[in-house]
């Protein structure tokens, strides 16, 4: 097992840039399966999530290189439609892919997919939307069975608003022949830019970004070159990193319209947020002031994964926070962590109630999940004293060497191996 090394108490301080989306990029490395052609992803995030997928992608008979910060797909070798168990076990995202080996080779089989312990994460609407397009499913034993051989355009409804499961009909129907539209959709940043991939590659899909997708089938997709929208949520954990530690921080190759809820929760609490077309600064005030209420909802409303982070910084804010979970019912292990760390948080269901503490204390503590640990070292970096966040593999799933992204702007912050 590995783990970070923190010695709390430095300002974060200069500029940062950011990769490519990792929600935005699983499921266009899962789209990559459709076109005839190669595609080549720019700017895409050297994460274990991304080296997950691109395994499962090896396993299915396509070939992925990954060089210097891009991956190129070949799926002219696709020929397998069973998902190895093991890989995708380990990323949930492994869902994705039902959708496009669908639509391509017409039958796919999957095993119940995994991903981060933060609730139970059904696919049923996933399964409901497959069904509403023709397809017959058949589960046994953790084991999904499709068949695809009477797939047809039509409507899907969802009754909440899956990104997961609006990406997997949006790839489906890419190459079904009809119209296939999609009700009550999923609005996140991360579904309209694979509109723009799908698009890029002769699709016609419209609507994404708003609560109705249409896709009209085309009878081919070519192979394109994306460069995917940047990741919205490392950019929130980086601005965090600044306010709680009293810093300054310039982020560039941001959206700052995609972080809206998050800078906006960071002004109510004293820092000063300036915006430019691609550039994002903070400047954090002295002591920070509590907000009064974060809710997590879909997008556009504050997004799930900043929710730990965000309950991180509130720790030292001067006041009482109240944060409430409401996409995941178990998003809140972090805080017997933070607790540990000296935080005074009081947990009741899906709410957790934050007194801000003047500071925090360095303590081992443990990440038990992917946005749970970088909020530990968010703590960690704000905290009196050395600290050690426990399981750094995954955090590891969605930040790029986040130690070495934090040491350059001025965390005293290590990897260490240690004993399981
Ligand atoms: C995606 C993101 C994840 C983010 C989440 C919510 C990726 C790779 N992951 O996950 O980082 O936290 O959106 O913004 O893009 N649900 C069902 N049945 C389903 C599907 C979902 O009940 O078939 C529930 C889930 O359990 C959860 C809620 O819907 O409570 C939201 O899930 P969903 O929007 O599907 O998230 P993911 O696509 O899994």
């Amino acid at each position: 097992m590995e783990g970070f090394w923190v010695l709390g108490g430095e300002k974060i301080q200069g500029e940062a840039r950011l990769d490519g989306a990792k929600n935005a990029v699983l499921p266009i490395l899962a789209a990559a399966l459709l076109p005839q052609g190669d595609t080549l992803i720019r700017d895409c995030p050297d994460i274990r999530d991304v080296h997950a997928m691109a395994a499962i992608l090896g396993k299915l008979g396509c070939r992925c290189q990954w060089r210097a910060g891009e991956m190129r797909i070949s799926n002219q070798g696709l020929k397998h439609w069973e998902m190895p168990d093991e890989m995708s076990k380990q990323i949930r995202s492994s869902i994705f892919l039902l959708g496009p080996i669908l639509g391509k080779l017409r039958k796919a089989t999957v095993t119940y997919p995994g991903g981060c312990e933060i609730g139970l994460r059904p696919i049923d609407l996933h399964l409901k939307g497959l069904r509403a397009l023709g397809v017959v499913i058949r589960e046994d034993g953790g084991v999904i069975e499709c068949d695809g051989q009477n797939m047809r355009a039509g409507d899907v409804y969802f009754d909440y608003p899956s990104v997961g499961a609006t990406e997997n009909v949006m790839m489906a129907a890419a190459l079904l022949p009809g119209r296939t539209t999609i009700h009550n959709a999923a609005r996140e940043p991360e579904v309209k830019d694979l509109q723009g991939f799908i698009n890029a590659m002769g699709g016609r899909v419209r609507g994404a970004g708003t609560q109705v997708v249409q896709i009209e089938g085309v009878s081919r997709l070519r192979g394109c070159e994306y460069t995917p929208i940047p990741d919205r949520i490392c950019a929130g954990t980086l601005l965090c990193a600044g306010a709680v530690t009293g810093g300054e921080i310039r982020l560039t190759n941001t959206r700052p319209g995609d972080l809206l809820p998050v800078t906006d929760k960071l002004r109510e609490m004293g820092c000063l947020v300036s915006e430019g077309a691609s550039v994002l600064t903070l400047q954090a005030p002295q002591r920070l002031r509590a907000f009064a209420q974060l809710r997590t909802q879909p997008h556009p409303g504050f997004p799930t994964d900043m929710q730990a982070q965000m309950l991180a910084v509130s720790c030292v804010a001067e006041g009482t926070s109240v944060i409430v979970e409401n996409v995941f019912e178990n998003r809140l292990t972090h805080v017997a962590d933070l607790c540990r760390m000296g935080a005074d948080i009081r947990v009741s269901g899906r709410t957790a109630v934050v007194r801000g503490v003047e500071s925090l204390r360095g303590a081992r503590v443990t990440a038990r999940d992917l946005r749970g640990g970088a909020a530990l070292v968010l703590a960690a970096l704000a905290a009196r004293g050395e600290s050690l966040v426990e399981h750094a593999e995954l955090v590891d799933r969605g930040y790029a060497r986040l130690e070495q992204t934090l040491s350059r702007l001025g965390a005293k912050i290590q990897r260490q191996e240690l004993d399981d």
